[in-house]
């Protein structure tokens, strides 16, 4: 049993706590959470468990603990790797690992320095729609993807209380917090590295959120794919609007749901086929996944997926977006991954 740390209790750490619960090779050791609110409300779910306010408080009681689960706020995380290294802890991180590319990179160096491994924690990877995609582009059922459309449009209320509420007053909240994902899945699914990107990003009038929560991106990939993408917070409809589609030589494939509906056509199909998935839990079932392929690494030395050193690059897109926003130009992604 692989006993794990888990710190940060809010939204995202109450998936873990039921994940790491429920597996059948992890044992949950502790809880921390500076909110003394946040660390009741976990003992009261998910039982008596030792709790602390601080990683470092309960490193330092706990003798028996073979992994850290971050999933604070992404920010100020450093002093917390280097403890969790230290320890030689391996690592899974919330994403986004930081709000700042350089540190970012800090992160992951003090990591590799120590020869520690920090996982990402990018759950959609893991969904059944996401594998499903790529079997469709591995076996070209529809032909190889030369271009695509990734929009993704949402009414998010961030003074909800189930939802965290950082991002109200953050810089770029969509790219950092959203947008992340949705560059991840195109480098995973599509297998190409990002070259260049041309951006903006604003606000609407009604927006609630301090800064930018509309972004259109059009991002050019080294085997030539082209993604038109589209992302926002604010869109003035209650109801998500999701479609990922992918023209490709000899036909297209769509998702149509965040979590699910994957279609394609041959070009003179009347219809869609839909493909068929399992049965899903929204936020569990894809994390459940995730936390396996960090246990199978751990445990069974299977190798590392979702390495701090690769989200680098999809950290890099959104720079890039800031940057070619700011500017008005076209910027390419070796000009600002961080070098070493
Ligand atoms: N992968 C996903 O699908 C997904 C979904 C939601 C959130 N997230 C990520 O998870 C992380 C947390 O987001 P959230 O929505 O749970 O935020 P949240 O604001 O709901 O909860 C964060 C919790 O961390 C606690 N905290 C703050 N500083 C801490 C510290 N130093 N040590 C331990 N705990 C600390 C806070 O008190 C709070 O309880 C972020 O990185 C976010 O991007 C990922």
């Amino acid at each position: 049993m692989l006993k794990v740390l888990l710190a940060g209790l809010g939204v995202r750490g109450r998936h873990w706590a039921r994940v790491i619960q429920d597996s059948t090779r992890a044992e949950l050791v502790g809880i921390v959470d500076p909110a003394a609110a946040a660390l009741e409300r976990a003992r009261d779910a998910f039982g008596p468990l030792p709790a602390f306010e601080s990683v470092f408080a309960a490193l330092a009681a706990l003798d028996d603990v073979d992994a850290l689960v971050l999933a604070n706020p992404p920010i100020g995380r450093q002093s917390i790797v280097e403890a969790a290294c230290a320890r030689e802890l391996p690592m899974l991180i919330e994403k986004p690992l930081a709000l700042d590319l350089g540190e970012a990179a800090r992160l992951v160096r003090i990591a590799e320095a120590r020869g520690v491994s920090l996982m990402v924690g990018l759950n959609f990877r893991y969904l059944a729609v996401t594998q499903a995609m790529m079997r469709l582009l591995a076996d070209e059922v529809v032909g190889r993807a030369e271009f695509a459309r990734f929009t993704y449009e949402r009414w998010r209320d961030g003074r909800l209380a189930e939802l965290n509420d950082y991002p109200l007053v953050m810089q770029h909240p969509m790219l950092w917090e959203q947008s992340i994902h949705h560059f991840d899945l195109m480098r995973y699914v599509y297998g190409q590295a990002p070259v260049r990107v041309q951006c903006q990003t604003w606000n609407p009038s009604w927006s609630l959120y301090r800064h930018d929560s509309n972004v259109a991106a059009l991002i050019k990939f080294d085997g030539g794919l082209r993604v038109n993408y589209q992302g926002t917070w604010q869109g003035n409809w209650a109801a998500p609007g999701f479609e990922w589609r992918s023209d490709c030589s000899l036909g297209i494939i769509t998702q149509r749901e965040q979590f699910g509906g994957l279609y394609y056509a041959r070009r003179d199909d009347r219809q869609l086929t839909r493909v068929s998935l399992p049965p899903h839990e929204r936020w569990i079932s894809e994390t459940r996944a995730l936390f396996a392929a960090f246990v199978d690494h751990v445990v069974d030395g299977a190798e590392l997926q979702c390495s701090g050193r690769d989200h680098l690059m999809s950290l890099a897109m959104l720079q890039a977006c800031i940057e070619s926003s700011a500017t008005g130009s076209g910027v390419e992604i070796d000009d600002v991954l961080p070098r070493g």
